[in-house]
């Protein structure tokens, strides 16, 4: 519905779009040129990259991502609204991408949230302006990763006020006058994968570009290695292993013996609860402190 409302709407106003962005960079003082070619630099694009840009609209980055492109290099254009892409794939062409002597370029209409890709078919893809209003940003945000390969880049940015502008009299104008200014760059969206997550405000600090590495899944830690310090224990055992609560009497003791015998505060709980588990359990559960659980300190 979200989506239908959207196509809609760039659908209606497709032909005022270009003004309304020249309007708006100058509104800023920017200079659109210069600030779409550092947006395109994150994408760290080589010559024979395949790239994917979702919600290219009138193609306003699209060319210079393009010129980036060389031998081997494919160029996959893509947005929800046939008008928007029209006047896009024009642009294009005026430009003198399109006249195969160039890496091609492949336009098409759909929705960023369904991207009809393999997975990690792409060196990098590009979306900007639009992704505050997806029904599903994190679906779109997973999608966009999902077929980028491992190592290569996701760039995305849209309207959103810089934290420490927002309650100042600059940002309070902006986000009145247009509300898509209020929106925040929506971290708790990422996919899982991403690495390396940076995001910047640029445009008079009103507009979110988040760029990151795709990785496979959560980060890499190792959740035995012993942890150094008079605490000890591992990241596994601190989350795993935690017990009931003791009277701060027993509490107080335990860390004094622990002190005493030299041993960490986790490998001193473990001894003491293994010792007084076999107890009750006699033999059938008689297990020893293992290496692994030992930290430096003791070692
Ligand atoms: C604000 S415009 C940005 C256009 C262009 N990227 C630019 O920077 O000028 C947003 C574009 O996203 C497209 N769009 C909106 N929802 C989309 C979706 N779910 N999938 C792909 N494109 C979408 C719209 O049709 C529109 O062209």
């Amino acid at each position: 519905p979200t989506e239908e409302r959207e196509k809609q709407y760039y659908e209606e106003t497709a032909r005022d779009y270009d003004a309304v962005i020249e309007w708006l960079f100058r509104s800023f003082g920017e200079n659109e040129d210069d600030v779409r070619r550092r947006m395109v630099d994150l994408l760290e694009l080589q010559q024979h990259h395949r790239v994917l840009e979702t919600g290219a609209g009138t193609c306003r980055d699209s060319v210079a991502i393009a010129s980036r492109l060389g031998d081997g290099g494919e160029f996959y254009v893509q947005d929800l609204s046939p008008s928007m892409l029209s006047i896009g794939r024009e642009r294009m062409r005026e430009a003198g991408f399109l006249d195969g002597s160039r890496s091609p370029v492949r336009f098409f209409v759909g929705n960023a949230g369904n991207l009809p890709f393999d997975d990690g078919f792409f060196d990098a893809v590009y979306h900007f302006g639009g992704l505050n209003l997806f029904t599903d940003k994190r679906r779109a945000l997973a999608e966009m990763a999902r077929v980028v390969r491992l190592d290569g880049k996701v760039v995305v940015g849209d309207e959103g006020m810089a934290p420490w502008q927002r309650e100042s009299e600059y940002g309070q104008i902006l986000m009145t006058s247009n509300k898509l200014y209020a929106h925040t760059p929506p971290l708790d969206d990422l996919p899982e994968g991403a690495r390396d997550v940076c995001v910047r405000w640029m445009i008079g600090s009103a507009f979110y570009v988040i760029d990151f590495r795709v990785g496979e899944g959560a980060p890499r830690v190792d959740l035995d290695l012993p942890i150094l310090g008079k605490r000890g224990g591992t990241h596994r055992t601190r989350y795993f292993g935690v017990l009931e609560g003791v009277s701060p009497e027993a509490k107080r003791m335990a860390y004094e013996a622990a002190e005493a015998s030299g041993l960490s505060w986790h490998d001193w709980v473990d001894r003491a609860v293994r010792a007084a588990a076999s107890a009750d359990l006699g033999d059938r559960e008689r297990r020893v402190l293992s290496p692994r659980s030992r930290t430096a300190r003791e070692t």
